[in-house]
């Protein structure tokens, strides 16, 4: 007998990227006495396949923590989060860990963003196979430059979901910039976000640089992905990739390191590197319980439940919007 019809999923790309802006982008980075390049640019079809295997390693600890806590508390979250109703997923990817939450959710909708479209659309029509009942929608879109939903997306108050700690990823001024956009994005539902905590120096920088080297991995192949927007002559080779932890900044840096002295060339102009110059990639602030609530609470945000592990690593915050 055939199974339900499955309804495809829906796409929305909200935001095109613009070339020429990236490429300006890059240029001023790239040419800043201190360079350095954004996050953003470590995404892309083997990006996502490489943090994918991030989150698998023994010493990249935040994934498999935040699921525990979702597994242990899935019921008090679904009761904070209320159920049944849109689950918007900023920075969805693979989309699995929103998966993982539909059982307890029981979202009328499931919203899937991300800058990386084409691997977010594939993710999102494997999902549509096993869930052919719940309405879909893919939304292309770069959340730091705008966080205005489709009219797609139903009515009411939503559940927005930010996990995996990427809110580290922002300056804690542009954090709060963001999460006050959430807040709106909300319409008076809540947001269900994953945050990591302060914790001792040797864990937090095997995480951001373990033993197979896969994270060097995803760090350098920001290079191909620069030499593909850019159109520039980077070599993998010359370039090391360097983590460490700043106390006082309370942040994971992680960087790209000369080996050598080089040039890098691309159309219309050049960078001179000397041996041991960075690129800074990448900034993963790690937050106190008591600063993230408060920061909420500077966003918008009202009545925030929490959660942690028994070691106090890895929080997730339900913050009500209403
Ligand atoms: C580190 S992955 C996190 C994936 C998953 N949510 C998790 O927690 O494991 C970050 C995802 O966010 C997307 N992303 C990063 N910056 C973004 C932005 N400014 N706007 C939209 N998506 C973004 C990337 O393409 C990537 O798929």
């Amino acid at each position: 007998m055939a199974g339900p019809a499955s309804a495809a999923p829906v796409f929305v790309e909200l935001a095109r990227e613009d070339d020429a802006a990236l490429r300006a982008e890059l240029v001023r980075g790239l040419t800043a006495p201190a360079a350095h390049v954004a996050p953003k640019f470590l995404y892309g079809p083997l990006g996502s396949a490489l943090f994918d295997a991030i989150t698998r390693l023994a010493e990249y600890y935040p994934t498999r923590t935040e699921a525990a806590i979702f597994a242990a508390e899935r019921d008090a979250i679904a009761r904070a989060c209320g159920r049944g109703r849109p689950l918007v997923d900023l920075g969805a990817a693979d989309c699995a860990k929103a998966a993982a939450l539909f059982d307890a959710l029981q979202p009328s909708q499931y919203v899937a963003v991300d800058i990386s479209v084409d691997y977010v659309r594939d993710a999102l029509q494997r999902l549509q196979r096993c869930h052919p009942a719940l309405p879909m929608l893919g939304v292309g879109m770069d959340f730091t430059a705008a966080l205005e939903l489709p009219p797609q997306v139903g009515p009411g108050p939503r559940t927005l979901f930010y996990p995996g700690s990427s809110i580290g990823n922002f300056m804690p001024e542009e954090a709060l910039v963001l999460l006050r956009r959430v807040h709106a994005a909300c319409a008076g539902g809540a947001l269900l976000i994953g945050v990591d905590l302060v914790k001792p120096r040797e864990v937090l920088e095997a995480a951001y640089a373990d033993a197979l080297g896969v994270t060097a991995a995803f760090d350098l192949n920001l290079l191909r992905n620069v030499n593909a927007r850019l159109g520039a002559d980077f070599d993998p080779r010359q370039w090391r990739h360097v983590a460490f932890f700043d106390a006082r900044a309370s942040r994971i840096e992680m960087h790209l390191e000369a080996r050598e002295a080089l040039t890098v060339r691309w159309p219309g102009g050049e960078r001179r590197f000397a041996g041991g110059e960075r690129i800074h990639t990448e900034n993963s602030y790690k937050y106190r319980r008591g600063d993230f609530e408060a920061m909420l609470r500077d966003a918008g945000f009202g009545r925030t439940q929490g959660w942690t592990d028994a070691r106090g690593w890895f929080a997730v915050f339900v913050a009500q919007a209403g």
